[in-house]
């Protein structure tokens, strides 16, 4: 997989490459890192690759022109790349997103500063527009960097055999179940005591019930989609 991130601010985006699972698949060739500044597009005479926005309005808006001639050379390059914005928005990016993006052979995060983007770039370029949340970001460097770890870790041989994708939070619609490491009892307090008495079918029935909680607790709508589909399978 090659990801191009399109963004002013390379420095913001690089160090996260540089450590851990990422590094490691870089090191491995599983992907290449690419970057495409668009102020080096820029035709104006300062590289400006911002403006006021027409109409009024706070802030300021990226420029069409430096975007546009840098994602129509990307794309020239490879027509296949898959051009991706982050934007507050637009849909929520979610695990399936994540599982279905992984089998694409070149993503570009296109990031926006200011205000925005020129929502004509977005029109012309965008194969899909992702939020990741409710809240406001001073730009799409982090967004774009939660959507590529996201998407990463669902290609083969990214993952190491200690760092499965089986059975986790949003496989289903229950939140996964609370891990614990060694040891057994740290400051007074013990890991649950089927978990360490071997019973399989009993730990999976506590994790179960486990997982129930959480999400009954921390996401219930969750919880009701769980139910539902197993209604659905009696
Ligand atoms: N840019 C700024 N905020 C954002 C968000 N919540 N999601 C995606 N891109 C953004």
């Amino acid at each position: 997989m090659t990801y191009t991130f399109v963004t002013l601010f390379k420095n913001l985006v690089e160090g996260y490459f540089q450590d851990s699972i990422l590094k490691r698949a870089i090191d491995g060739a599983l992907l290449d890192i690419q970057y495409l500044n668009p102020r080096d597009f820029s035709e104006s005479k300062h590289s400006k690759v911002d403006d006021t926005a027409v109409g009024g309005g706070a802030g300021m808006v990226m420029n069409p022109q430096p975007l546009y001639d840098a994602l129509s050379e990307l794309k020239k390059n490879d027509e296949d790349v898959h051009i991706v914005f982050v934007t507050p928005v637009a849909k929520a990016f979610n695990q399936n997103d994540a599982k279905r993006l992984a089998k694409k052979s070149h993503i570009a995060f296109v990031s926006g500063r200011y205000e925005g983007i020129d929502e004509r770039v977005i029109e012309t370029f965008a194969d899909e527009v992702f939020s990741i949340g409710d809240y406001i970001l001073t730009g799409g460097e982090l967004a774009s960097l939660v959507i590529c770890d996201a998407v990463s870790r669902n290609i083969g041989g990214v993952l190491g055999n200690s760092e499965s994708l089986s059975i986790e939070s949003f496989e289903t619609p229950l939140l996964e179940a609370p891990s614990f490491s060694k040891p057994q009892i740290y400051k007074k307090s013990s890991v649950p005591s089927e978990y360490l008495k071997g019973n399989h079918s009993k730990i999976r029935s506590l994790k179960l019930a486990l997982s129930e909680n959480k999400t009954k607790y921390f996401r219930p709508e969750q919880l009701l989609k769980h139910r539902t589909r197993i209604s659905y399978e009696k």
